[in-house]
């Protein structure tokens, strides 16, 4: 059987609502954070965050399958941070994450920026090897929370 077609566009505020129903269906994930609407409308600031700011989000049949949201920083010597991603349980593991941060890591280069953050959630059990599946490794033996990119664009781009 063939795989569904995932199409992929920006995200705004008004989809934080689907983006909130599709992280339900991971009751281990805990429910979305509840500042995300205000995030992508430009009223939350995560630490050292500027304004410029975006998401995506995937679809399958005009289901919400995933998403990813980051913004520019000076966080960690960083030019950005990766604030949300998540993948619906059973759409993980065909590469869906990685095209939604390959898509961030674009919008990060078109704005000049290639080192890039994530704060890893500890309780998240793909987070680590995903990360490192895209080229990222721990900010050093005492940040271990912390995960960059040096180069997003390059070191996340299909081999
Ligand atoms: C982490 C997450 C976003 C990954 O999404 P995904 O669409 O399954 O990721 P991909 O299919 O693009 O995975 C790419 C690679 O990452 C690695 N990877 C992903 N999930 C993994 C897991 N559970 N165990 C080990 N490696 C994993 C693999 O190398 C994988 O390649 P492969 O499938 O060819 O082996 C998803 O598991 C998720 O939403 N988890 C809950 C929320 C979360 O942890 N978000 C990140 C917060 S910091």
């Amino acid at each position: 059987m063939s795989r569904a077609t995932v199409e992929l566009h920006t995200a705004s505020h008004a989809e934080v609502p689907d983006m909130a129903a599709c992280r339900l269906l991971d009751p281990a994930a805990g429910p979305a954070d509840a500042r995300m609407g205000a995030y992508f409308r430009g009223e939350h600031h995560p630490q050292l965050a500027l304004l410029p700011r975006t998401g995506y989000a995937a679809f399958v049949g005009g289901t919400m399958i995933g998403y990813v949201a980051g913004h520019l920083s000076t966080r960690q010597g960083c030019g950005g941070e990766l604030q949300y991603l998540f993948v619906a349980p059973d759409s993980r593991r065909q590469g869906i994450a990685t095209t939604l941060v390959r898509h961030m890591a674009d919008w990060f280069a078109e704005r000049g920026v290639r080192r890039v953050c994530v704060c890893v959630d500890a309780d998240s059990p793909a987070a680590r090897p995903f990360y490192r599946s895209l080229g990222a490794a721990a900010l050093s033996p005492e940040k271990q929370l912390w995960y960059v990119w040096e180069d997003l664009e390059t070191t996340s781009a299909p081999r």
